[in-house]
């Protein structure tokens, strides 16, 4: 079969070579992308005289035909055509004839993968903030019940201070928010139409930048033709991006794991997004967050992959870039189904309230608020406050006895200037609602926070 650039070959291409060379068998997905390029361009081409109104017309039915063909299942992929530009081309040409052969003047493959491949990352930059919010949404809600619900805050995971589950989520809210804003951010940054770039100079054919890029959706035009038929920092970023929520979804999950032990029993999830064992009769696994965990490492790989693509490249289009595509499809689509399935996860998820509030009775988690009594009541200096905490905590191990519930008569033989209104500062609610300060997690601090994302999500 002719390829479309056999003018000046003499033999044939091998079918390894086919094999090898082509990227229809994935790139197929920028079919709309393609094809609405297409059309741009042609219009474009047609109001500057450079096409006529009827060839016009031809390839824009021409091309609609094609779409319905490939919607329909009776479009031909065939490798020998080596990528959909010219898998679709070929097809345009058989269907309308000459007026096909014209489509190309003044564009080259380059500058339509750049524009099709940007517009498709375009738009799954925002369709991922959509499906972030519609999660944000089902954690707000948890986390709006639980904003009373005591359970231990850790650091080195073991117990520190007393805060609520509510509080807890928030931290993430956050860590989505900062995702959601990363990915708008890409899609300002990088709307910016390529087309009308070419192979790599530009055209000297009479062409209206400005026009095509209207047409598309983009904000503007590149502003060097050089640097944006060989610029792939667009999937870079939405692949970090990807990377970084799902380093977030991934510490929710491990989470997740652990809260779902009986060491922990904090959480439990439903039948439906749980497993059974093949041989353990009694198992009921948290396969959604193990494996929410292990597809961050697959995303990490296609981040390092396309950053060490790139990192040789001279410029300006070189086909080391054909590789920018399958981690690009494959990281997406992990992050949508990613984001669905967490959200039901946690929709249907049981908070086991009573036992994450059991588990602040161990651990002296109000110690801090022992050592800051004695700064506030007793005029102690810190460092000192500390240490005789420590020795109370002490005690308290010695007792087997939580600090909370200790005797008073103990903590007065450790220091004589404490007095018996300790024991309030002691109780665990009221250690977790002293923290009132900014972004504390006092309860109504916590509320505080939560109205922030309830509103930001209106
Ligand atoms: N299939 C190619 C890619 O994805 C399209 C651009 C090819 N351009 C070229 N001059 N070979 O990168």
């Amino acid at each position: 079969m002719d390829k479309m650039w056999s003018g000046r070959f003499n033999a044939s291409a091998s079918s390894l070579l086919d094999q090898f060379n082509a990227s229809i068998m994935y790139d197929r997905k920028l079919y709309k992308e393609d094809i609405e390029g297409s059309v741009a361009h042609a219009s474009m081409l047609a109001k500057q005289g450079i096409l006529t109104s009827e060839e016009l017309i031809e390839i824009i039915d021409g091309l609609n035909q094609v779409r319905s063909e490939i919607e329909s299942g009776s479009f031909e992929w065939n490798i020998q055509d080596e990528d959909l530009h010219m898998g679709i081309e070929k097809r345009l040409t058989q269907l309308i004839g000459d007026s096909g052969k014209k489509l190309h003047t003044a564009r080259s493959r380059n500058d339509q993968v750049a524009v099709d491949f940007r517009r498709y990352v375009l738009r799954k930059n925002l369709e991922i903030v959509d499906l972030m919010k519609l999660l944000m949404k089902e954690v707000l809600v948890v986390a709006e019940k639980h904003s009373e619900t005591l359970m231990p805050g850790m650091t080195h995971l073991q117990h520190a201070q007393p805060i609520n589950f509510g509080f807890h989520l928030g931290a993430y809210l956050c860590m989505f928010k900062r995702d959601i804003q990363r990915f708008e951010d890409s899609y300002k940054r990088n709307n910016i139409s390529p087309l009308g770039c070419a192979a790599l100079a530009g055209t000297p054919h009479n062409v209206d930048r400005n026009m095509t890029a209207e047409m598309l959706g983009f904000d503007s035009v590149s502003v060097n033709c050089l640097d944006t038929v060989s610029d792939r920092d667009f999937a870079l970023e939405i692949l970090f991006n990807i990377s970084t929520m799902m380093m977030h979804i991934s510490r929710l999950s491990e989470e997740i794991v652990m809260w779902s032990s009986y060491e922990f029993g904090f959480v439990e999830l439903s039948d439906e997004y749980s497993t059974g064992s093949s041989i353990m009769p009694q198992k009921k696994n948290p396969d959604v967050p193990e494996l929410l965990r292990g597809k961050t490492g697959r995303v990490y790989g296609s981040l390092m992959g396309l950053l060490t693509v790139m990192k040789g490249l001279p410029l300006a289009y070189n086909k080391d870039t054909q590789e920018d595509k399958e981690g690009v499809f494959d990281a997406v689509e992990t992050a949508e189904i990613s984001l669905e399935i967490l959200k039901e996860a946690i929709k249907t998820m049981e908070v086991k309230s009573q036992n994450m509030e059991s588990a602040c009775a161990i651990g002296h988690l109000s110690a801090t608020d022992l050592a800051d009594y004695l700064v506030e009541k007793c005029e102690i200096p810190f460092r000192e406050a500390h240490f005789i905490t420590g020795r109370a905590v002490a005690k308290g191990e010695e007792l087997k006895i939580d600090l909370s519930k200790m005797d008073f008569k103990y903590l007065k033989e450790i220091d004589a200037r404490i007095n018996e209104d300790v024991m309030a500062y002691l109780e665990l609610r009221h250690s977790m609602n002293a923290r009132t300060s900014e972004g504390g997690t006092a309860s109504v601090r916590t509320e505080e926070q939560l109205e922030h994302f309830k509103n930001y999500l209106k």
